[in-house]
């Protein structure tokens, strides 16, 4: 079996990587050249596939940009962006681009997988007619298939082998030869009915967490209000062995995945009349939590008799979740630039991340970055920043993240 992947961002190049390490010849498709001239030198540009990884698999994935090259694969999983356009509306710009270049080379006989996240009916309402252009008829001449991708990058408790795999085929052929696709990588493959169960399913998932999320951060700025410690009111109902799930408060969403797919959904449902409440609830609860940790930043100044214009804040940590570096739609940034507009100045740390080019900043050592700042603040907290350093050392801390609630140190103050 050869398998074809288009787009090698944090999805693709796992994947890719997963199939060559099971011994299958890969050929991976991205339209970012440099990308693609990193991939063939060794050097990854994902935190979760090292270096050393990808070179063990050298000779079995061939990086292009030329789309052609799939061709020849038995397989083509497809991972580009889903991203939302400045209206908060899907934007399915990369996708349908990379479909209908694919109808351009597909042959009879292939199974063709889509694994970006995407609204209920993407795959027969827009991927069959383009992918039809072929003059090859879907469901008969070439399997097609939705299988979403449940990376959870930093993760390493469960990989790709042991994460289950949804897969929802236009036909149950389609579905068959889809889940024989994913054989190889995947110990636990869940068939399902048709591609828009698997589309939703994806979805609820990450619906699930925003809106858990939305609610407990809710309940923080509450329990601020009212004086009680949220993290101990969590700690007491994780007790409870059943009907519960635990979520933290937080200084808000990040990522490619929250922030975003949600609202997927959204713009499909306005096509059935329906409005989606509660993801609608969730978006704007988290959207807030930027707002609040910035009054919880004023406030944590005003203890130390400081003003936000002048008071030397140090941001720990700047990517949107702990042990990576990514920083898109990280609330960071959003605090940071809160606290830029009232005039504070602003270093931060981040071993993920050694600099911000668009905010003219640089991380700097703990030690160093520790030296003379009047606030710091733990935005996100990366395993291996030593965060009993930054209470001891800080003259006064504000921890978004609980981490440091152990400590119970007077100059610290929790979200
Ligand atoms: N990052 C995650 O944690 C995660 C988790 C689950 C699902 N997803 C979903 O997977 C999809 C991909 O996300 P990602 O994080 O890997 O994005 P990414 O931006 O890291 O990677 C996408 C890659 O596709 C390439 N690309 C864009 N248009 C292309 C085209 N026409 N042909 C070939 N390559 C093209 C880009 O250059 C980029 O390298 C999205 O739908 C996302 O919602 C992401």
């Amino acid at each position: 079996m050869s398998v074809g992947i288009v787009g090698l961002g944090y999805v693709g190049l796992p994947l890719a990587v997963a199939f060559a390490e099971a011994g299958i010849d890969v050929v991976g498709v991205d339209v970012d050249a440099a990308k693609v001239a990193d991939i063939r030198q060794g050097h990854s540009h994902v935190e979760d596939i090292p270096d050393d990884r990808l070179r063990g698999v050298d000779g079995k994935i061939f990086a292009t940009t030329r789309l052609v090259e799939v061709h020849e694969c038995d397989a083509i999983l497809v991972c580009v962006p889903t991203p939302l356009n400045a209206n908060r509306e899907p934007d399915l710009g990369a996708l349908l681009g990379a479909t209908r270049a694919l109808a351009g080379v597909i042959r009879a006989g292939q199974t063709i997988i889509l694994e970006s996240t995407t609204f209920p009916g993407t795959t027969r309402e827009h991927l069959v007619p383009l992918l039809e252009e072929s003059g090859l008829e879907a469901g008969h001449d070439f399997a097609l298939a939705f299988s979403p991708e449940r990376v959870d990058p930093g993760r390493t408790d469960f990989t790709i082998r042991t994460t289950p795999k949804v897969v929802g085929g236009l036909t149950p052929d389609c579905t068959e030869r889809a889940c024989a696709t994913y054989a190889p990588i995947c110990d636990h493959i869940v068939p399902v009915s048709t591609p828009e169960v698997a589309e939703l399913s994806k979805l609820l998932e990450n619906i699930f967490r925003s809106v858990n999320i939305a609610l407990v951060n809710e309940l923080a700025i509450l329990s601020d209000r009212m004086g009680i410690d949220i993290w101990e009111v969590i700690d007491a109902a994780s007790t409870k062995p059943y009907g519960f799930m635990r979520f933290e408060p937080g200084p808000g969403m990040g990522g490619h995945c929250l922030p975003v797919d949600p609202f997927y959904l959204t713009w499909k449902a306005r096509e059935y009349d329906m409005s989606t409440e509660f993801i609608e609830l969730a978006g704007k609860v988290n959207q807030q939590m930027p707002y609040f940790c910035l009054e919880r930043i004023e406030r944590a100044l005003n203890d130390v008799a400081k003003a936000v214009r002048g008071a030397r804040v140090l941001i720990l940590g700047v990517s949107y979740k702990a042990g990576v570096g990514d920083l898109r739609e990280s609330p960071a940034l959003k605090i940071i630039r809160l606290l830029a507009d009232r005039g504070a100045e602003l270093s931060y740390h981040d071993p993920h991340v050694p600099e911000l080019p668009d905010l003219d900043l640089r991380s700097g050592p703990l030690d160093a970055a520790l030296e003379g700042i009047d606030l710091a603040v733990i935005v996100t907290a990366h395993p291996g920043v030593d965060h009993g350093v930054v209470v001891e050392r800080a003259p006064a801390v504000l921890d978004l993240r609980g981490v440091t609630r152990k400590l119970d140190a007077p100059t610290v103050s929790q979200l």
